[in-house]
């Protein structure tokens, strides 16, 4: 798809709860079928950053940073909308959230990649953790 005749506008800001919720369940990601909108909508204030892209004011992608503010953060929740992809909307989304994160010193910055995503991550300077300190979970999504 050309974007030429409708730029994409990037603000630091949430997505609205309904915008979030049609995001989310484009992604792909099986098991966020199961998650209520409710509840979707209850993870959104707890962002300590967001960013949005917009073309002609309709969200069609986001990325959010859960955060202590100094030591850690979490990219989480990098969704470009499917027929927006491979237009580099997900790197620039990522740029301006790894920059917030620059701008006040965060120590660690960090990620889970999706699978198939590794290479899209490494682009912007992701490095996978060693195996014998390895980024670890409790169950969750695979
Ligand atoms: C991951 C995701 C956010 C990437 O968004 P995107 O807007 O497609 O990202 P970009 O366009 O910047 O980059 C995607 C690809 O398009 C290519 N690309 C970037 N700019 C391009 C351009 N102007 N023209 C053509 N191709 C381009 C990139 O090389 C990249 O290749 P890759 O697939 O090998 O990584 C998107 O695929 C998505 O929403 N996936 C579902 C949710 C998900 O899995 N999120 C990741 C969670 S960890």
């Amino acid at each position: 798809m050309s974007l030429n005749n409708l730029a994409i506008e990037y603000r630091a800001e949430l997505p609205t709860a309904q915008e979030f919720e049609r995001l989310f369940r484009s992604s792909g990601w099986t098991e966020a079928l199961e998650v209520t909108a409710d509840r979707l909508a209850a993870t959104l204030p707890h962002a300590w950053y967001a960013v949005c892209a917009r073309r002609g004011g309709q969200v069609v992608g986001t990325g959010l940073v859960l955060s202590d503010g100094v030591l850690h953060a979490l990219i989480v929740n990098v969704i470009v909308m499917p027929e927006m992809r491979g237009n580099g909307i997900g790197t620039e989304i990522m740029k301006r959230l790894v920059a917030r994160c620059q701008e006040v010193g965060m120590l660690q910055v960090q990620l889970f990649s999706a699978r198939g995503k590794r290479s899209f991550y490494e682009r912007l300077g992701f490095v996978a953790r060693p195996d014998d300190g390895p980024g670890m979970e409790l169950g969750g999504p695979r």
